[in-house]
């Protein structure tokens, strides 16, 4: 290749490096202008989280949450009457010191309870842990077959009838994005029905994150909270919907990227 055909190649990847940088900030901009509106956000509240992130932002991007969902939550937390909450977090990463870090900083936090499968990510995100309240926890992802999902989803006792059937994915499959009917191991949870829950779904990838809805129908109840990230990739919506009446907080699409989440409040079950 000449030296002015490899000028202009670079030249080309600069711009559209430029132009992707450009897309995503003009995004994230309009997703916490929508979080700020959504949730009637008082101008203080956006700025103590900005100073609690620091320069933890830096580090958003690639599978993390973004930083408009990581505001709803603090602010939703800070905002609300609710006591006690047990935050639990299935799959870890980045997210993980972030949250750690707003259960340190707000008193209406419990406890901070993450899921994680890789032992080697596991082990790196553990290293950002700083707060008491936070418990990072190795758990299997677990699969079952279609007809089996349909079972559990309409099961008189879901979370026994998933212990008895689910096996265990293996760890190469676990990195397959297109991952099916595949969900954590459960079992033992330290997770009560008697306080608040503030849910945050992650985790694993594929179409598993609304097996969580049966998973912890017994456990959930008025007032508690669920984010799920990339909301539309599978109909995980309509399936949170099946088993819970919620009202939507806020959520996001991104225009320029698959980024999309959405803030649910439960506010009975169906
Ligand atoms: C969607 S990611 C979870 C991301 C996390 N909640 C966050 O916001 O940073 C699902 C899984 O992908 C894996 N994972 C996440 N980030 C990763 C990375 N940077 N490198 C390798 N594996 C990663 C972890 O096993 C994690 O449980």
């Amino acid at each position: 290749m000449t030296s002015a055909s490899a000028r202009l190649r670079r030249a080309g990847m600069l711009l559209r490096d430029t132009v992707w940088k450009t897309r995503n900030v003009l995004d994230e901009m309009s997703e916490v202008r929508k979080v700020i509106k959504d949730l009637h956000l008082d101008p203080a509240i956006t700025r103590e989280f900005g100073l609690l992130l620091g320069q933890d932002k830096r580090a958003l991007g690639g599978w993390s949450l973004t930083y408009g969902a990581f505001l709803s939550l603090y602010s939703t937390i800070r905002k609300t009457d609710l006591s006690d909450i047990q935050m639990i977090e299935f799959g870890s990463g980045v997210s993980t010191s972030i949250l750690d870090r707003i259960a340190a900083s707000c008193i209406q936090i419990r406890s901070l309870t993450t899921l994680e499968h890789d032992k080697d990510w596991l082990d790196a995100t553990q290293q950002s842990i700083r707060c008491d309240k936070t418990q990072l926890l190795f758990r299997h992802i677990l699969c079952v077959k279609e007809e089996t999902r349909a079972e559990v989803f309409g099961s008189e006792n879901p979370s026994e009838l998933w212990s008895k059937v689910a096996a265990v994915v293996p760890a190469d499959e676990t990195k397959n994005t297109r991952l099916r009917n595949a969900f954590y191991d459960i079992e033992g949870l330290p997770i009560s029905g008697n306080q608040p829950i503030l849910m945050i779904l992650d985790g694993p990838h594929g179409n598993g994150r609304s097996l969580a809805f049966p998973l912890f129908r017994d456990r959930t109840k008025l007032g508690d909270l669920v984010l799920i990230d990339d909301v539309d990739h599978y109909p995980f919506e309509g399936d949170l919907r099946t088993f819970f009446r919620v009202s939507e907080l806020t959520g996001y699409k991104y225009r320029y990227s698959h980024k999309a989440w959405k803030l649910f409040r439960i506010e009975g079950v169906v």
